[in-house]
């Protein structure tokens, strides 16, 4: 059994009532590689931000669960010896699908986890959901639960359509199970191709696909139902265009990939939402240095070569997340 202060991690309750409180949002940023966790510390702590460390499933079958955790402890010394007095870093499962999986990684110094009962039916997930945070409480760790359905499709998520989180449920769901934030469906996806083609209006000038708006009239009226409750934004990832030109421009081909405006997710972020998940736009900041460093330097095959450019392309990114989107820097001394 390890316990997650142990490891100098905090769990989300005290960083969660501030960013609400504060009209900010914290970042949650997925990783599986060295190299991520290094650009998510470096942008954190450069930024002054607290910061949500998270793992999917399939991150701990890639990476294996017991370094990721060894990584998360790591980091914290990291941010430490880069200049950080007090981090504030999250370890938080992303998507955990049985109340083993969350239990496990509770008992192996997770801070926070998520359980995802969103696919199962209403009576189902509350169960779940009220299982896992029983045993969570118990431990100092928090729970996010899931009400409502995004679509797109990931290793260990899938769905085909997204059905929007009924307001009307919220209140009975967040009472019931005691969760201590809410993932909620308001019109993201996970991954790169947010939308379909067809559900896109076409910029004139540049020919982009230009996304239908987030409903923020459902975002309201849960805000209304659950005041100053937590909510997160899971498949909020921009897809920005520049990386994904550079991408298609050095052999990639990611045609017509679409993510979320920023001006949105700047907006969501002044509002009750105070988790924003983005793990896509790591993956393609990664991908478009790498194969720009291939296509431009053939002979070389030493990693480190084309892993530092792709690492300092993530920090960037993260950077620019949290100053210009989330607004939680300064936010961590
Ligand atoms: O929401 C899913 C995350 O992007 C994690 O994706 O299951 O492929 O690691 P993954
Ligand atoms: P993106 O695919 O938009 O980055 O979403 C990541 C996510 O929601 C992780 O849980
Ligand atoms: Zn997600």
């Amino acid at each position: 059994m390890v316990n997650y202060k142990d490891l100098g991690l905090v769990n989300t309750k005290e960083m969660f009532a501030k960013a609400v409180k504060g009209g900010y949002a914290i970042p949650a940023f997925n990783f599986n590689t060295m190299e991520q966790m290094q650009a998510i510390i470096q942008a954190a702590v450069e930024t002054k931000s607290p910061v949500i460390m998270q793992v999917s499933k399939g991150a701990r079958n890639y990476a294996n669960g017991t370094i990721l955790r060894y990584m998360a402890q790591g980091a914290v010394e990291y941010a430490k010896e880069l200049g950080m007095a007090n981090p504030q870093i999250v370890l938080h499962l992303d998507h955990g699908d049985t109340f083993e999986l969350c239990k496990d990684c509770i008992d192996n110094g997770f801070s926070s986890v998520m359980i995802d009962g969103s696919s199962k039916p209403y009576e189902e997930n509350i169960a779940l959901t009220k299982q896992v945070v029983e045993y969570a409480h118990a431990h100092g760790v928090t729970v996010e639960a899931e009400l409502g359905v995004l679509a797109g499709v990931e290793d260990e998520v899938q769905a085909e359509e997204s059905h929007y989180t009924k307001p009307e449920e919220v209140i009975d769901f967040a009472t019931r199970t005691g969760c201590d934030s809410l993932a909620i469906s308001i019109g993201t996806s996970h991954g790169a191709y947010k939308f379909k083609p067809e559900q896109c209006t076409r910029d004139p000038k540049t020919g982009k696909l230009v996304p239908p708006p987030l409903a923020f009239d459902v975002l309201h009226a849960i805000e209304k139902k659950l005041p100053g409750f937590p909510i997160v934004l899971h498949g909020s990832s921009s897809v920005p265009q520049d990386e994904v030109d550079t991408i298609n421009a050095h052999g990639g081909k990611l045609p017509d990939a679409v993510g979320i405006p920023e001006e949105q997710l700047r907006e969501a972020s002044k509002s009750a939402v105070c988790k924003i998940n983005i793990d896509s736009d790591s993956r393609l900041a990664m991908t478009a240095a790498i194969r720009k460093y291939f296509d431009e330097n053939p002979s070389h095959f030493d990693p480190r070569q084309y892993l530092k450019p792709a690492r300092e392309n993530m920090k960037k990114m993260y950077i620019h997340k949290i100053v210009n989107v989330l607004g939680s820097d300064g936010k961590a001394e």
